[in-house]
């Protein structure tokens, strides 16, 4: 028996142009095993039929909030208790508004307002409506309620704009939701501490040294790690990424500032740095904006090491993390220089990427790693940074049940 066999779904389907996919989704959610249950909105309604919906779930479709039947076979409050995960897919601004303010005005925001499972949303709509300020304040407070977002994805849409606003596919969305309850909560009552995202280190009040880490290794740990159930914080420089859900983000510019966040988040069970700390700070850094001179040369730029983060949580001598991980970013004698890297800094483990420019590791998806331990090193395969992370978070598990 597959673990997913006894999980069930509820779909709730709002009013929006991708509702027609909503068809596929049971359709895949069903071949996989699990069982779904829907909820149609009145505007849901205009755009697929409840009884297509029926046909296919071999289920009542639920549609109205005060109806005798519906609450005598299956209230409100028993609906989303009875699942393991809603996904609400198409999700439309206006469900998206419902939710972060709590309004409960028909069967499916209710039981969105009722439910203690993990919620997912699927967004579409018109890219200025994704676009607007007040949808991207929805978004932003959801997420930081745990609430994942999947997508949207960017094209043409059914209004003829192009821009953000497309719902994922469903084989997609699919898939996120049947990994999410794939994973078993293994870290729950474990707290974890990810750093990311490059650091960024002022010269004057408009210019600073920084570097292209793109912050994609480290909030893929982060959203990893809070998935098995880590109470998560992600200390990050600036990056373009959207916050992972359930994670507490913890925005800073400087190493110094990543080194003092780092220790205010103590204690943490697991600490993962993987953010690209700049080297150096720029110690006669100008409050002034630097004039250019007629000579055309500049005067010499101070420069001081940055205290290294990891090698201070992996010394610490009070609160030290039970495991400490940290990456090693090399273009030559990778596993070499990894192992010292480990021993130097002190920590348990290290990661070891090849970062040479034809690798694409630096920003780019994918990740090629060796994972060196105190019992030696193990080659992974070429991976997205999110299997990666799932992976190492196996590791992690493994690890802290010995
Ligand atoms: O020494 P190097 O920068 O190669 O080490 C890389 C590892 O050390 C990464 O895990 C990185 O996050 C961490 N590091 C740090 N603070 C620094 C420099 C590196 O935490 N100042």
């Amino acid at each position: 028996m597959s673990i997913l066999d006894d999980k069930r779904i509820l779909l709730v389907v709002t009013g929006g142009i991708a509702a027609f996919k909503a068809l596929e989704l049971v359709r895949l959610i069903k071949a996989n095993g699990i069982h779904v249950r829907v909820v149609l909105t009145e505007s849901g309604s205009k755009f697929v039929t409840p009884l297509s919906i029926q046909a296919l779930t071999e289920d009542k479709v639920y549609t109205e909030l005060f109806s005798l039947t519906d609450e005598s076979e299956m209230g409100h409050i028993q609906l989303s208790r009875d699942a393991d995960l809603i996904l609400v897919a198409p999700a439309t601004a206006n469900i998206l508004a419902k939710m972060r303010a709590g309004i409960s005005d028909d069967l499916a925001s209710t039981v969105l307002l009722a439910t203690d499972k993990p919620v997912f949303v699927a967004p579409s709509m018109n890219v200025r409506m994704w676009e607007h300020a007040a949808t991207q304040d929805n978004i932003g407070v959801l997420i930081k309620r745990g609430v994942e977002v999947l997508g949207p994805d960017v094209g043409a849409m059914a209004c003829g704009e192009f821009g953000a606003g497309r719902m994922c596919e469903p084989a997609e969305i699919v898939q996120h939701v049947l990994s999410f309850l794939s994973l078993n909560k293994s870290l729950e009552g474990k707290t974890a501490l990810v750093t990311s995202g490059p650091t960024l280190e002022p010269i004057d009040p408009v210019r600073f040294i920084s570097n292209r880490s793109s912050g994609k290794q480290g909030y893929a740990m982060a959203s990893a790690l809070s998935k098995h159930g880590a109470k998560t914080t992600l200390v990050t420089g600036p990056t373009n990424l959207r916050d992972p859900s359930g994670v507490k983000v913890i925005k800073i510019e400087t190493a110094a500032d990543m080194l003092q966040a780092c220790l205010d988040s103590l204690p943490a069970d697991i600490a993962i740095c993987a953010a690209a700390v700049a080297d150096w700070r720029v110690v006669n850094n100008s409050e002034q904006k630097i004039k250019k001179r007629d000579s055309g040369s500049v005067s010499a730029l101070e420069l001081n090491e940055n205290p290294d983060i990891l090698k201070t949580l992996s010394q610490l001598h009070s609160n030290r993390p039970d495991l400490v991980v940290g990456f090693a970013a090399e273009t030559e004698n990778l596993i070499n220089n990894a192992v010292k890297k480990r021993k130097n800094k002190g920590c348990d483990w290290i990661l070891a990427n090849d970062v040479s420019e034809t690798t694409g590791t630096f920003g780019g998806e994918n990740n090629l790693v060796h994972l060196i331990t105190d019992k030696g090193s193990e080659e992974w395969p070429l991976m997205l940074k999110e299997d990666v992370a799932i992976r190492l978070v196996e590791k992690i598990v493994k690890e802290i049940e010995r």
